[in-house]
């Protein structure tokens, strides 16, 4: 049986730079994956991070990554032809055969919209399983949103609704927080909510999505907790009795409502 804490070694093959402080890495990867699995990356010698497989070919995937810290500043700084180690496909993904033949609502925030990418081209090449789909995207500055050369492509096949925090360079799209596009959502019932962002944004949007009718058992949110094996052993990641990485990372919201951030607040809405 394969070591699962041994990692593969793999090349870079390209970088993307999406904005300045986060790079879309391709990686010589052959891993079949499900849409919302995370991989743990080994940058050598300076450590480990979980990161979402931000799209993949079956022969390499793509990590799109914002340096905040150790690993992650690293990488930034290395080149295409170095090499780093893949642990993973890990975790539960999102529950896409759900969402087949019903509406399909995707909510994201900043960097939270890179576990969502391969849900967007999978709903992209099979529209046909899918009734109405409304992606809503929130970044702080436009400068700051991922992936802004597929919108067009995006759009085409669902309804886009962006905005920003603080509009620049001549923004000319809606300006407020992601909770003040949900109001344009066309679709409530017999819909599936796929939702990663920010802790606060995920509390928000959850609140106001509960309040227009989305049953809370049909929200699902991508958690993120401090992770070492990634594979439900060391523990790190417990909380509330489940492990985020093996059980999780994504959670219907009648679940992760244990954990997050204040859930009393949310509580009160379901109430
Ligand atoms: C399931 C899962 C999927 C993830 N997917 C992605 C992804 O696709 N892309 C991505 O860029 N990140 C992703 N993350 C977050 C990423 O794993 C962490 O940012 C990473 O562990 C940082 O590692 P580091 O060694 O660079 O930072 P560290 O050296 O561990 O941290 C350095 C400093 O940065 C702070 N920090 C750590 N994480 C964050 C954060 N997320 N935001 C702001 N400050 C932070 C720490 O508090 C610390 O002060 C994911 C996390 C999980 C659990
Ligand atoms: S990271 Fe080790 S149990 Fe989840």
């Amino acid at each position: 049986m394969n070591n699962l804490y041994l990692p593969f070694l793999a090349e870079i093959k390209e970088i993307r730079e999406e904005t300045p402080d986060t790079k879309t890495f391709v990686i010589s990867a052959p891993l079949k994956f499900k849409p919302g699995q995370f991989v743990e990356l080994s940058v050598f010698g300076y450590g480990e991070a979980p990161i979402s497989i931000s799209g993949g070919n079956g022969e390499c995937i793509e990590l799109t990554i914002r340096a905040v810290g150790n690993v992650t500043n690293k990488i930034h700084r290395m080149k295409v032809g170095d090499y780093v180690g893949i642990r993973g496909p890990f975790g539960n993904g999102w529950p896409i055969e759900k969402v087949e033949g019903k509406n399909l609502l995707i909510a994201a925030g900043g960097i939270g919209l890179a576990p969502l990418k391969p849900v967007i081209e999978h709903v992209c090449q099979n529209r046909d399983k899918f009734k109405e789909v409304t992606l809503l995207y929130g970044a702080r500055k436009p400068s700051l949103m991922l992936f802004k050369y597929k919108f067009d492509e995006w759009s085409k096949h669902m309804n886009l609704l962006l905005t920003v925090d603080e509009p620049e360079n001549g923004w000319k799209g809606h300006v407020g927080v992601v909770t003040t596009l949900c109001d344009k959502i066309k679709h409530v019932s017999d819909t599936i909510t796929l939702m990663c962002g920010p802790p606060i944004m995920m509390k928000y949007t959850s609140m106001v999505l509960i309040e227009l009718g989305f049953p809370p058992s049909e929200i699902y949110l991508s958690l993120e907790r401090n992770m070492k094996c990634g594979i439900g052993i060391c523990g790190h990641c417990a909380v509330g009795g489940v492990y985020v990485c093996k059980d999780g990372p994504v959670f219907s919201l009648n679940r992760a409502i244990r954990f997050i951030e204040k859930p009393h607040e949310v509580q009160g809405v379901l109430d």
